[in-house]
């Protein structure tokens, strides 16, 4: 099964395309949008290899799975993604958000990931999706948190100290663990 494309109630979310990059360009053009990301995608070049490399991921990876871009309108916010980790082990599926800075704080975000959520833990079955967030990146956590992934851990990941974030397919958003996560806390296991 290819990508499918993702409906809500604002947003299309469809598989990246070649002919994305003037508009991917345009959503990193702000430094901020990849201020907690190893390169500076206000760049064109850097989002040139960007592009060209999620292309290549989607093409050769799991079915079902994809980089999509996120539609308001005629205009592409943003895009997030669910692939094979680069981080974690690669059998560990992780997802991603991005918005051009214009379009933060009006809940986009949420929705689109909210949308790959479902694909991925309901009509894929996948047993859980992985996310790495900044330490600092908190509106990223937030974003995390209200979701219901659960913070496990942290580490040195993509150059710099991130959280370890898991949303498993049962997770209770009022839980303990998720409204702890939503502010930010680290929820430690003790094992056993
Ligand atoms: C992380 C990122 C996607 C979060 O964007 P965001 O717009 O804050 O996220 P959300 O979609 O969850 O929106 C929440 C905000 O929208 C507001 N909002 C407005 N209308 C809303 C609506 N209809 N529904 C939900 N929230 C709404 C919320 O109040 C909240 O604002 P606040 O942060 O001031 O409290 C964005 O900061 C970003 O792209 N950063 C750069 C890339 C990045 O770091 N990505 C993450 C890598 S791990």
């Amino acid at each position: 099964m290819t990508a499918p494309e993702l409906r809500t109630d604002r947003l299309l979310l469809r598989p990246l395309r070649a002919d994305d990059l003037n508009a991917m360009v345009r959503v990193y053009e702000h430094p901020d949008t990849s201020h907690f990301f190893t390169t500076d995608r206000s760049d064109p070049a850097e989002v040139a290899r960007f592009v060209d490399g999620r292309l290549a991921a989607q093409a050769s990876g799991p079915a079902g799975l994809a980089t999509w871009v996120f539609v308001h309108g005629d205009e592409v916010v943003g895009h997030g993604h669910v692939m094979p980790s680069r981080a974690l082990p690669p059998e560990l599926l992780e997802i991603g958000w991005v918005l051009g800075k214009d379009h933060w704080g009006r809940g986009f975000a949420a929705e689109a990931a909210s949308a790959m959520v479902e694909h991925g833990l309901h009509t894929l079955g996948l047993p859980a999706l992985w996310a790495l967030v900044h330490q600092d990146n908190g509106s990223s956590r937030r974003l995390a948190g209200r979701l219901g992934f659960l913070d496990v851990g942290g580490g040195d990941y993509y150059g710099g100290p991130h959280r370890v974030l898991v949303r498993l397919p049962a997770a209770d958003t009022t839980s303990t663990g998720a409204r702890r996560a939503a502010n930010g806390e680290a929820i430690t296991h003790s094992g056993g």
